[in-house]
């Protein structure tokens, strides 16, 4: 099994003395009980260079949140993606839902950043939902579909050992109801299929499809159970090493 991967968006949170504390927590934390995932965060862009700085040889990955599509330029606000390699980032996430709704990011700017991402050595988390009036007109399914299509349009086939798709169902996020494991289930299944068609057999049965929306210390051992989960995405209950941690724990007792 490919080792699971917990993810840390910490959005719009967090000043660099409170985003360097929690990385720390998060570094004594996962000395003192490791977790058996891979881990990333993903603080803010102003503290990014301070939060690689206090990982440095602590093995968990620093994403941003966003990043643009091109070098450099007049793009006022922008932030590159070669930037984003230089302050020490490893991963970017793109296409959150926050991105797509609040700042109308469409599916094809979403694979002008990806491609540009990739380019520049990034890897790329990829999140994929429903909102909730796409859920209960049934069109679940079709609306994963075009954003995954559209946003890995034209990559070559090796770049999916560079990605990773992330399920967040708009609905669930920051909203305190999860899916539940058969509706993930069946999102993950689906998003296995796209990956197998568009990327080959291995990539449909190696990538692992993590999953985002409310995930709590007190769900996340049934939602990683959920055998098509491959890791988590995780916003509000990152926010403290604690919650944090015993997230990516639940992964231990899945991989005995
Ligand atoms: P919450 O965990 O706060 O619902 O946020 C999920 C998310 O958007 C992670 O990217």
């Amino acid at each position: 099994m490919t080792t699971p991967l917990v993810v840390g968006n910490w959005k719009t949170n967090g000043c660099q003395s409170e985003s360097v504390n929690l990385a720390r927590a998060i570094v004594r934390l996962k000395r003192r009980c490791p977790a058996r995932v891979q881990l990333a965060v993903a603080p803010p862009f102003t503290a990014l260079a301070s939060v690689t700085r206090a990982l440095r040889r602590s093995g968990i990955g620093v994403a941003a949140q966003n990043c643009h599509w091109l070098e450099s330029g007049a793009f006022t606000g922008e932030v590159s993606p070669t930037m984003l390699r230089d302050v020490g980032c490893d991963m970017v996430i793109l296409g959150h839902s926050e991105r797509r709704h609040i700042f109308h990011e469409t599916d094809a700017v979403v694979a002008q950043k990806v491609e540009a991402a990739l380019r520049n050595g990034l890897r790329v988390i990829l999140c994929v939902g429903e909102t909730l009036a796409e859920r209960r007109q049934g069109r679940t399914a079709k609306v994963i579909t075009r954003q995954f299509r559209i946003a890995l349009k034209g990559l070559a086939k090796n770049a999916i050992d560079n990605i990773e798709i992330a399920y967040e169902p708009v609905w669930a996020i920051g909203t305190g109801q999860n899916a539940s494991p058969v509706q993930i289930a069946r999102v993950h299944r689906r998003i296995r299929q796209l990956l197998t068609g568009r990327f080959g057999k291995a990539a449909g049965s190696r990538s692992r499809i993590l999953y985002g929306g409310s995930v709590k210390p007190d769900n996340a051992a049934v939602l990683a159970t959920t055998g098509e989960v491959g890791g988590f995405l995780v916003g509000g209950a990152s926010l403290a090493a604690e919650s944090f941690m015993s997230i990516a724990r639940c992964f231990n007792q899945e991989l005995n």
